[in-house]
């Protein structure tokens, strides 16, 4: 048993994968892959349950988990989960982007799905045991990273809707490079229509898997329109621009002001989102958290009072945005390149992100 409850790191015991892969077969396996398709040699694993809390933390070959039929996560999508990334720098050595932000948050979302949180201090060490076991998928190559995906799920049979009284912790490892497969190349928007992804009181803030399973059909239907990803409209009013499927957004304006929608409940606070925010003011530019509606996005990126918008996220890091669609509108956000403001701050997170400039804001974290 750890002892979660003190703070104190717990130990991973590691059986080692019998067959990993063969430096060749990483090394074919980490080239080029789709976002998400690949992964490492190992699991990280921790069990909860009442009577012992957390405890088995683990580092197990990577294998398929074994799951009873009835368990609540099936059902009734009891789960929460992270993404974090690990950059390998020019001298080998591997450092992770303000893992304890996704730890808080991990905590914040389980709190919300009632499951038990884990302990900053397990969700640590399970990342550091895991690269420690599975550094070598770490790649080199420019702007690739090991996409880090912590989650927890209820396991426990019951068909009764109730939360379950055993959690499982798992957090599994891919080699990534960019989300989307164009690269850093400007995506097109869909506004969703009809659908809304959170409402007041649901679970929005959380990093649950029924979020996205929501989001599947619209960003489907904005598939099927041409455009990359789908943007939800509030609930409420169908009026005010919440978030992309996966991401956050932002526009810059032409008066200098870099304007994204403000959290409310609906709203997944993302890690990228509060860095870039700091990034930017860091430089002196003003950052206004607020409600912006639909109309307002439209008509300012068709009269050229925004000039810019970007997507961003952990997997997404800050992409532009060059068009923005929906049935009765079709705006080209500047000249649908890619903006300076937008590529300039890109630059400036991934430097810090891959040891290229100072941490001046003390987000890394060496990990190897
Ligand atoms: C992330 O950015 O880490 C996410 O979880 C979003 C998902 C679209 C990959």
């Amino acid at each position: 048993m750890s002892d979660s409850t003190t703070g104190t790191a717990p130990t991973f015991a590691v059986t080692q994968n019998p067959a990993p892969a063969s430096a060749a077969e990483r090394a074919h396996r980490m080239d080029s892959q789709p976002f998400g398709t690949v992964f490492t040699d190992h699991l990280a694993k921790a069990t909860w349950t009442a009577e012992q809390g957390w405890h088995d933390h683990r580092i197990e070959p990577f294998g398929d988990l074994v799951l009873h039929p009835g368990a609540t996560v099936l059902h009734y999508g009891q789960q929460v989960f992270e993404g974090l990334k690990a950059y390998r720098w020019a001298d080998g050595s591997i450092h992770l982007f303000r893992p304890e932000a996704n730890a808080a948050r991990l905590a914040t979302s389980a709190h919300r799905m009632a499951l038990a949180p884990l302990p900053e201090a397990d969700f640590m060490a399970s990342v550091e045991a895991l690269l420690t076991v599975d550094e070598q998928w770490v790649p080199s190559a420019d702007e690739t990273s090991l996409y880090l995906r912590p989650m927890l799920i209820g396991t426990e049979p019951c068909l009764g809707v109730r939360p379950s009284r055993t959690v499982e912790y798992v957090l599994l490892a891919s080699p990534v490079g960019a989300y989307f497969p164009n690269g850093v190349k400007p995506v097109s928007i869909w506004v969703a229509q009809g659908y809304h992804r959170a409402g007041n009181g649901g679970t929005g803030q959380a990093k649950t898997a029924g979020n996205y399973a929501a989001s599947l059909l619209p960003q489907q239907q904005a598939t099927d329109h041409g455009c990359d990803q789908v943007l939800f409209l509030d609930a409420a009013r169908d009026t005010y621009v919440e978030e992309l499927g996966g991401m956050n957004v932002f526009a810059v304006r032409r008066d200098g002001t870099i304007w994204t929608p403000r959290v409310t409940g609906t709203i997944l606070e993302g890690v990228t989102r509060s860095s870039v925010i700091e990034l930017l003011r860091a430089e002196g530019r003003e950052v206004v958290e607020r409600d912006i509606s639909i109309t307002e996005l439209r008509d300012g990126i068709a009269d050229g009072a925004i000039q810019e918008a970007f997507a961003c996220g952990t997997a997404a890091v800050v992409t532009p945005i060059a068009r923005l669609v929906s049935p009765d509108h079709d705006v080209v956000v500047g000249d649908g390149g890619p903006g300076t403001v937008t590529m300039a701050l890109r630059q400036r997170l991934t430097d810090i992100q891959y040891g290229r400039a100072d941490d001046v804001m003390g987000w890394m974290r060496r990990v190897g």
